[in-house]
């Protein structure tokens, strides 16, 4: 047999044997879609046990012997709090969940997606047998405390210039790009999960946190909710996009929506970046003759050339 075509064989039989273990990353989104109608996924609640082969399951587990065991509380998140710790001596955020299900499917999109300077890097989780169950991540911030998009616009503090903002919204849209190219949804794009960090050149970078409620983009969530429901999340989550709140299911317009919410934020906040409000009711537009959709709204992809324009 040529050795090209063996080649290509054993790759095929290597993405088989990833599927069969629930392991999705690596595998393009087209076959992974065709190879989960075929083969369904495990539950999240799916028990990590060494594969016959001898390879680990993800998520990895973090060794509690390496975690420091003094920690000093950053954040309160909806479930739990978050924690700066060191693993390994490195600085690290501990992040408690709610369940070990939903600690283990958070890491699997983590570890599923590629290194990048603008995502969360993920040392691990706790073994099962620890409770709370732990997220182990790198910390991103500032002098032992996250610094928040939705802090520095409210505060209107560390001053950031105009070529330094663009550079931060280049990296958050080059994020979801990569979360959306990795077959991700992150479902929850907002200020107060986008952290900033100052790099050795003395710049901010953006770094997109919280994929609590992402999901594979041939999962997504319809919310089921009443009037009165829909009123309350229309007045209080406005980066939702106003189709989830109709029962459409969450979608790639939905993140380029919230993302425009993001836009629009600085838009309205930062005196150097008024410009950015077109691009924000471009990802935010909706239909008008549906009413309700963002059909129209940008594509996550096209927008790195858009704000190179600006
Ligand atoms: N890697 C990190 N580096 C620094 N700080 C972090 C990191 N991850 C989380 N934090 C801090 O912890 C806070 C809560 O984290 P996260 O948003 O992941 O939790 P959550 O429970 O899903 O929160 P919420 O639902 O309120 O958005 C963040 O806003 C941030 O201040
Ligand atoms: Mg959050």
């Amino acid at each position: 047999m040529p050795s090209m075509l063996r080649g290509a064989q054993m790759v095929k039989a290597a993405n088989k044997r990833k599927v069969a273990h629930g392991d999705t990353s690596k595998i393009p989104r087209a076959s992974y879609q065709s190879a989960t109608r075929v083969q369904p996924q495990p539950p999240t609640n799916h028990p990590v046990t060494d594969r016959s082969d001898g390879k680990r399951l993800s998520p990895r587990k973090v060794n509690l012997d390496c975690l420091d065991s003094s920690s000093e509380f950053i954040a309160a998140g909806t479930f739990g709090k978050c924690f700066l710790s060191k693993y390994l001596g490195f600085r690290v955020v501990t992040k408690e969940v709610a369940s070990y299900a939903l600690a283990q499917a958070e890491a699997k999109i983590l570890e599923s997606l590629p290194d990048h300077r603008s995502l969360p890097y993920l040392f691990g989780i706790t073994p099962p047998s620890k409770d709370p169950p732990l997220l182990v991540m790198k910390f991103h911030g500032e002098i032992g405390r996250p610094l928040t998009l939705h802090e520095v616009i409210h505060e209107g503090s560390p001053a950031i210039g105009r070529q330094n903002w663009k550079a931060v919204l280049a990296d958050i849209v080059s994020a979801v790009s990569t979360v959306h190219k990795s077959g991700y949804l992150h479902n929850d794009i907002k200020s107060n999960n986008i952290l900033l960090e100052k790099t050795d050149d003395d710049q901010y970078k953006a770094v997109l946190i919280d994929f609590g409620k992402s999901r594979t983009i041939s999962a997504p969530k319809k919310y089921n909710l009443d009037a009165n429901q829909r009123d309350h999340y229309r007045k209080t989550f406005k980066h939702i996009a106003p189709e989830l709140l109709k029962g459409h299911p969450q979608s790639f317009q939905s993140d380029t929506f919230s993302l425009g919410m993001v836009f629009k934020l600085v838009a309205s906040k930062v005196e150097c970046m008024k410009d950015l409000k077109e691009l924000s009711k471009a990802c935010t537009s909706t239909d008008p003759k549906r009413g309700h959709l963002c059909m129209k709204s940008e594509s996550v992809f096209r927008l790195p050339n858009k704000l190179n324009v600006l």
